[in-house]
């Protein structure tokens, strides 16, 4: 029954973007690259699998765009919605309410929030707009899923338009702590715009946790009930709905397939550089994902041990993004000035420790990297999932390879007993973990990285996806997820 109606819902997603972008080139032409990041990763693979429609903004303020998002549609197997946004909505929506005041604070970097008044006003209109075309292009029988803290409005606003959707939001981003989302002057207005969707889910028990916190603290005569260790119910004097934890997943089998594919390409890089053992790094440019922090530690490693020198090469794959803003920018001159302060230090002849990559790769480069690595730094200072964790781990069929994880990751939920967890600010301690895992012997890695794939393999991107619409339609708690969450383990300093 439940399988049914599932499969009966057509899916609409809507997320901030569409798993495309269009930019017109000097020469007057349309360019379509498609968008980074693990929203798009991920969701891309459910809506190819079942078919659905995606909404979102297309990165052109230009109506001749729209049909050549039409046309990619035939290409991608379901339908693309634009939304044009205007340059003014793109600085103060998307630049500032989105980039420069949500995406700090969630990730509890309260010092470079920027709460410039008049984004608030961008952000409810843009919300607005997302809205109206949800509105005009479903039907109610549609299952309306919202991704991520660019469009918490939108469910409010769909019932103020009087569209009667279910609607669900997930969010991909950790969800601060109660003294951190104090800070938002917009703090009410969020949390129950929030409340006005029928289901909320987030990556981690933490982010549960601290979203109900927030409700009782700060919307008091709301009824919250703990149904279960990942779910709760939340009763408003007009309705109830419910709010959960459901790690997101990566296409397992389609990593897995595709880095048995890569076998030619991951041996060109390993030939590339004999004897040594490779450690990789892939983000996006971003402040979140502690690579300055995690540069120092490699260059912490070749001082306090010797014996490294020689023996790995790090290739750190830095994917560009938000570049019109100047901490972007700044960040990307850090890390370069960084990478060249180690290398100029450590390089001997035919040895250049850091290997620095500023682009995108393309799928099978990275499925070559993944495949041939043998450690994977994967260091966030906070970090609502990191799929590169899981896909690496996917890619790593010979199961030989060793993953360095953040505690601060939402992946280490599910991978704490398995990766080597990591403080990463302990620029030490992250040096400390590399030595480790390059002297890891081969029946202790084996055995990690089966665990870890064997749990990446069952709670995939299609697991996510039942799991939530399970939860959004029948309301059945028996489908949820038993799934382990990280605890902090006290670690040898601390308990020394
Ligand atoms: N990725 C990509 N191009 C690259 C390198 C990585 O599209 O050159 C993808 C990668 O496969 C992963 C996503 O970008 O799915 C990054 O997701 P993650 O959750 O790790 O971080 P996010 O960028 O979403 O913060
Ligand atoms: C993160 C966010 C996504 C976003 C992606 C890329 O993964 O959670 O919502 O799409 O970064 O960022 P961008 O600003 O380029 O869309």
């Amino acid at each position: 029954m439940v399988e049914e109606l599932i499969h009966a819902k057509r899916m609409v997603i809507v997320s901030n973007r569409l798993p495309i972008t269009l930019h017109k080139t000097d020469a007057g032409q349309w360019q379509i690259k498609s968008g980074s990041g693990g929203l798009i990763t991920a969701l891309g693979a459910v809506l190819r699998n079942r078919g659905g429609r995606w909404i979102g903004w297309i990165g052109a303020d230009d109506e001749s765009a729209i049909p050549l998002a039409k046309g990619a549609s035939r290409e991608a197997g379901y339908e693309l919605t634009p939304v044009l946004l205007t340059a003014e909505e793109v600085d103060r929506y998307y630049h500032g309410f989105a980039n420069a005041v949500l995406w700090p604070l969630f990730h509890d970097f309260i010092n470079r929030c920027d709460f410039a008044p008049e984004y608030w006003p961008a952000y409810q209109q843009v919300n607005h707009k997302f809205a109206r075309i949800i509105a005009e292009t479903t039907a109610p029988t549609d299952y309306i899923w919202v991704q991520d803290y660019h469009l918490t409005l939108v469910a409010g606003y769909l019932r103020e338009l009087g569209a009667n959707r279910r609607t669900g939001f997930f969010l991909h981003v950790p969800f601060p702590p109660l003294d951190i989302f104090l800070r938002l002057p917009w703090r009410a207005q969020v949390l129950n715009a929030l409340l006005q969707f029928d289901l909320i889910a987030f990556q981690t028990m933490r982010d549960h946790r601290n979203f109900m916190q927030c409700v009782r603290t700060l919307l008091p005569g709301i009824r919250l009930e703990k149904e279960d260790k990942f779910v709760s119910k939340v009763t408003t004097p007009e309705r109830s709905l419910r709010v959960a934890a459901i790690p997101i997943g990566i296409d397992y089998d389609e990593f897995a397939r595709g880095a048995e594919q890569a076998a030619e390409a991951a041996w060109y890089i390993h030939e590339k550089l004999p004897e040594r053992q490779l450690i990789l790094g892939v983000d996006r440019l971003d402040y979140s994902k502690g690579i300055p922090q995690r540069i120092r530690a490699i260059g912490n490693a070749l001082e306090r041990y010797p014996d490294l020198r020689e023996r790995f090469t790090f290739t750190q794959v830095v994917v560009p993004s938000r570049e019109d803003v100047p901490e972007y920018q700044e960040l990307r001159s850090e890390i370069e000035r960084l990478v060249g302060e180690i290398n100029g230090r450590f390089t001997t002849s035919g040895w250049t420790p850091i290997h620095y990559i500023y682009r995108s790769l393309t799928r099978e480069e990275l499925l070559a990297y993944y495949r041939t690595s043998e450690v994977m730094l994967v260091t966030p200072l906070k970090d609502g999932m990191n799929l590169v964790a899981k896909e690496f781990c996917a890619c790593s069929i010979e199961e030989n390879a060793v993953l360095i994880l953040s505690e601060f990751a939402g992946a280490a939920a599910q991978l704490s007993r398995y990766a080597l967890l990591v403080n990463p600010y302990d620029v030490e301690g992250v040096a400390d973990a590399l030595h480790t895992a390059l002297s890891m012997d081969g029946k202790e890695r084996q055995s990690r990285m089966h665990r870890a794939r064997t749990v990446i393999r069952r709670e995939s991107i299609y697991w996510w996806v039942d799991n939530f619409l399970k939860a959004a339609i029948s309301a059945d708690l028996s489908y949820f997820p038993r799934a382990e969450y990280f605890v902090p383990q006290m670690d040898n300093k601390e308990s020394a």
